[in-house]
């Protein structure tokens, strides 16, 4: 399965998902890295991987529509199977997400359908729960609402802030990307209309 990583910033994600393509065995291969903002850090990572990594800037093009198009461009021409969102902050047009129904992944920093958008961790502190966590879903036309792949949760302790929060969660969210996009890539995992279906050994 030929994957490509969308990302607009540092890419810890990013990382420990090529870090698990290197494992023998693993069913998913990193082949293009790209990010819509051209000082994103993780580019020079996967470029010192030997992974074809670049920006599209978002700001060089005069509509949404444009720059998903010359993003669907780029994709196409790798021929990629699956997409991974990782730490990609820009919102697609509905023809974009539609274009890769079933075949594009998202991870976000709560237990959804808990905590949308962006502040994810100081959402859960201010709703007092008590559980926390992060979760890799299939990208919809709505914002965070897609199928759910996976979901890793953690304890939220007293004392904590967003930051403490967000630093238990994303040592979850460097395991549990890599596992769910093995289930999908492996076909463990897959898409029907509006549920994800899990093969036997992988529920
Ligand atoms: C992660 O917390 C991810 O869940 C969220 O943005 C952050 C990106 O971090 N969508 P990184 O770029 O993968 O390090």
């Amino acid at each position: 399965t030929r994957v490509a990583i969308l990302i607009s910033g540092r890419g810890s994600n990013m990382v420990s998902l090529i870090e698990a393509s290197k494992v023998p065995g693993y069913p998913a291969e990193i082949v293009l890295v790209l990010s819509n903002r051209p000082e994103a850090g993780g580019l020079a990572h996967a470029a010192a991987q030997g992974i074809p990594a670049r920006a599209i800037d978002h700001k060089a093009y005069a509509s949404r529509e444009r720059f998903d198009a010359a993003l669907d461009a780029a994709l196409r021409a790798a021929e990629i199977d699956l997409v991974c969102l990782a730490g990609f902050m820009r919102i697609f047009t509905p023809g974009f997400v539609e274009g890769w129904a079933g075949r594009m992944l998202n991870i976000h920093p709560s237990l959804l359908p808990l905590f949308k958008g962006t502040h994810t961790h100081a959402q859960a502190l201010a709703a007092g729960v008590r559980l926390h966590g992060c979760t890799v879903h299939y990208v919809v036309p709505e914002l965070d609402a897609g199928p759910i792949v996976a979901q890793a949760a953690v304890p939220v302790r007293a004392g904590d802030d967003p930051d403490s929060l967000a630093a238990r969660v994303i040592v979850q969210e460097h395991r549990l990307y890599p596992a769910a996009l093995a289930l999908v890539a492996g076909g463990r995992a897959r898409l029907e209309g509006e549920r994800v279906v899990f093969s036997p050994e992988a529920a």
